[in-house]
């Protein structure tokens, strides 16, 4: 048996001023759910294609497991970010060398992309528009991230991925295992957030980047 009941939290806003999770409090998310068979693509794609990997620094956005970390071979540097604290308390858990994490709504209006999130080879995101609370953000989003990648860097996402729109809500929640505790749970999103690959085509002119449609489970965005 479990319940829940939605519950404050901190926010902080949207370029376009929608109010956003950004809550520091230990609020459960994925950290110990299985990884998801996209990001599971996504890692045997890139451990077989081991020379996109070799020296690179990477960025992945929305650590869960922090599976990624865990998985990938021979990169130089991996910086996570997520907005669950349990996602990152796990991940310092692991103790792995050169993997960063840092709390960070991606459709936030702050700098820490700018100060500390900066010249990656490879964004890893695979839900490149699911959460998205509006246009405006996605956005702006989606232009940091081709800010922040060298030339010839890459945009990784999955194709399910793509599919999926949820919002997520800070509750309280209750069961038998843990009794009392904070949690991220997800709801059904808006239709907008799901992305065709008509829509990464439009994506990929309007930012100026090569797309890769070769592999049937993935996009693969590259900056000219
Ligand atoms: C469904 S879980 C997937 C976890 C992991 N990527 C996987 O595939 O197993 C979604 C992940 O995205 C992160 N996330 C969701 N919305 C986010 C946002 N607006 N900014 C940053 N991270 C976000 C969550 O913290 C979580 O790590």
């Amino acid at each position: 048996m479990s319940f829940f009941l939605e519950i404050k939290s901190n926010t902080v806003k949207c370029p376009n001023g929608c109010k956003l999770f950004n809550d520091k409090r230990n609020f459960s998310y994925w950290e110990s759910k299985n990884v998801t068979k996209d990001e599971k693509y996504i890692v045997d794609y890139l451990n077989i294609n081991s020379e996109v990997l070799k020296n690179k620094n990477i960025l992945h956005v929305g650590i869960g497991n922090s599976y990624i970390a865990k998985k990938l071979l021979s990169y130089n540097k991996i910086d996570g970010i997520s907005l669950s604290q349990n996602e990152l308390d796990y991940a310092s858990k692991l103790n792995l060398s050169n993997y960063n994490f840092f709390f960070q709504n991606k459709y936030a209006n702050q700098k820490l992309f700018d100060d500390k999130l900066n010249f990656y080879n490879i964004i890893i995101d695979i839900n490149l528009k699911s959460f998205s609370c509006c246009e405006v953000a996605f956005d702006e989003m989606f232009k940091m991230y081709v800010k922040i990648i060298n030339k010839d860097g890459k945009i990784i996402t999955s194709r399910t991925g793509l599919e999926w729109s949820r919002i997520i809500k800070p509750v309280l929640s209750f069961s038998f295992k843990n009794f009392l505790y904070k949690r991220l749970k997800e709801f059904d999103g808006p239709e907008s957030n799901i992305l065709s690959i008509q829509n990464c085509e439009e994506i990929s002119k309007k930012f100026n980047l090569d797309i890769d449609l070769s592999d049937q489970n993935l996009v693969i965005f590259t900056k000219k």
